[in-house]
């Protein structure tokens, strides 16, 4: 390995507080390249769908920007790269491809059976020229550097601010609040590493719990689980909470460790499920933007412009203390792979 942890105790730790300097160089780059971004969003207002495709953390980012597509009346369809045989993509349709590496072999799949039914590809990889780029009409780049961990962190920030950054000037607001995303990023991790480290050390000794988010929330609840569980071996499931009473709720008993994940939007409905879950014994974990939840028994409380932006690094480094605690090396978690390249 000739790259340094630079004084970092793992990598992972290390990707995380590169976060706010990899967004920085994703906005930057964004901005510098605004005639990419105006043509994509051209494509995406003319296109019949945009289905939006992307496998493990990449999907959840995909699913974040598919949900909001939706909500401004562009129709859009998220799905899981290996799930790609189920589509039938035809000619209008544009497909939105993100991939870190730009290697992955069910996203590659996907994009070639979709352009073969004549839909137009654009990609977002952290990988000049990788074979998904390559096999794209738009390109489009972030700025994370190369990450280590097998776990990612900076990359899914940066997707996330790629994805915000694109959506702002879709909905032409003004680009101001995105220049301070790489700010809202460094702020978070600076108030939130003693509690991380706490909760992470908690959630290290439990063997299963309930990550809940609603609408935007929903795929960082979705990321906060697949996090916990890739590297510190925890049972983690994530679950549209008010869907929550529809099965997963039959589980919770006292102590059962349930994490909501509130970024202000839709608080008072979470705050339903908080209840329902807290009367069966649950313990909750919050982590709340902007809107503070009543009766949490631990609640990480952030001010942010941009949420997704804050929750990111906060599920990120709840893993990480639950990894170490458990004396697991987070950067080479057992039976992954950080790019998979068999179907
Ligand atoms: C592997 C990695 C994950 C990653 C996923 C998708 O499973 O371990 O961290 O999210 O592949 O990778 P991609 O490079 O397509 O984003």
């Amino acid at each position: 390995e000739t790259a340094s942890k630079e004084g970092y105790p793992h990598f992972m730790i290390k990707e995380i507080h590169e976060s706010p300097r990899a967004v920085k160089d994703t906005i930057d780059s964004l901005m510098s390249d605004i005639d990419l971004v105006e043509k994509v969003i051209e494509e995406i207002k003319n296109a019949e769908r945009v289905i939006v495709i992307g496998a493990g953390t990449s999907y959840h980012a995909g699913l974040y920007f598919s949900i909001e597509l939706n909500r401004l009346g562009i129709n859009s369809l998220p799905i899981i790269a290996s799930e790609y045989y189920n589509v039938r993509s035809k000619k209008g349709d544009l497909v939105f491809a993100i991939s870190q590496s730009g290697e992955t072999i069910d996203v590659l799949q996907g994009i070639r059976m979709m352009r073969n039914s004549g839909a137009k590809i654009i990609s977002l990889t952290n990988v000049i020229e990788s074979a998904i780029a390559r096999e794209s009409d738009y390109k489009i780049y972030m700025r994370a550097g190369p990450e280590i961990g097998v776990a990612a962190t900076k990359t899914f920030t940066t997707q996330l601010a790629s994805i915000l950054f694109i959506l702002s000037v879709l909905k032409k607001e003004n680009l101001k609040k995105m220049e301070k995303a790489p700010d809202i990023v460094r702020d978070t991790i600076s108030q939130v590493e003693g509690l991380t480290k706490k909760i992470g050390e908690e959630l290290a000794k439990k063997s299963n719990i309930y990550y809940l988010g609603r609408g935007l929330s929903l795929p960082l609840a979705m990321e906060g689980a697949l996090k916990i569980k890739e590297i510190a071996y925890v049972h983690a499931e994530a679950y549209p909470a008010g869907e929550s009473k529809h099965g997963p709720i039959s589980l919770v008993e006292k102590g059962f460790p349930v994490v909501i994940i509130n970024d202000g939007e839709l608080t008072e409905l979470l705050q339903n499920n908080l209840m329902e879950m807290k009367a069966r014994g649950a313990k909750i974990y919050a982590i709340s933007v902007n809107k503070k939840m009543k009766d949490a028994d631990v609640e990480i409380e952030l001010q942010s412009e941009i949420p997704a932006l804050s929750i990111a690094p906060v599920i990120q480094l709840i893993a990480y203390y639950a990894a170490v605690t458990k004396g697991y090396d987070p950067d080479k978690p057992r039976n992954l792979a950080k790019t998979v390249t068999v179907e």
